[in-house]
């Protein structure tokens, strides 16, 4: 019975680790804890805290989108302006989501955040057409979908 014991030994071992991985996961301090000891400073992980602040200042700016969008005819040039200065500014604010690729960064930010600027971008590149073309900026939400959406 000696090969029983062994294998025996071997699951408990394994249900140990098992079960530490599962408790570590579900408990967000020591995550976090376990992050500061493996992600050495330079990375930055950026702090919960200000993730969602982030987060906020883009929701604050699709609203100010679509409220310009929802006004008047779009016509000249005072409107444009004002998107291409609101798709600016979230521009730069995905900007404090860190470089692209960047190891520090969430997983779903690290494998999005290319297509979200690059849709941002899009969308401004769209005003400069004659007329300006205002279809993507008006659907600028679907950009944050990249992360939103269900997986
Ligand atoms: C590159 C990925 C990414 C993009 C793009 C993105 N988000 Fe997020 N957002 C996240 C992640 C990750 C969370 C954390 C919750 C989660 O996992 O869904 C989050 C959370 C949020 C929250 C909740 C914050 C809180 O206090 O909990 C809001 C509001 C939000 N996002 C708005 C937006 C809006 C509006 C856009 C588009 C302009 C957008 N996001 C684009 C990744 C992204």
């Amino acid at each position: 019975m000696k090969t029983n014991t062994h294998r025996n030994k071997s699951l408990s071992i394994i249900l140990l680790a098992v079960f530490s991985l599962l408790v570590t996961a579900c408990n967000p301090k020591i995550a976090k804890e376990i992050r500061r000891h493996t992600y050495p400073p330079e990375f930055n992980y950026i702090p919960e805290k200000e993730f969602k602040s982030i987060m906020w200042r883009f929701a604050e700016k699709v609203k100010q989108l679509n409220e310009v969008m929802r006004e008047a005819n779009l016509s000249g040039d005072g409107p444009k302006r004002e998107v291409v200065r609101i798709l600016s500014e979230m521009e730069k604010i995905s900007m404090d989501l860190g470089p692209e690729a960047w190891p520090g960064n969430h997983p779903k930010v690290a494998r999005h955040i290319t297509m979200f600027r690059s849709d941002l971008l899009a969308a401004r590149r769209a005003l400069d057409m004659d007329p300006p073309n205002y279809y993507l900026a008006g659907s600028i939400a679907g950009a944050c979908s990249h992360c939103h959406r269900a997986k």
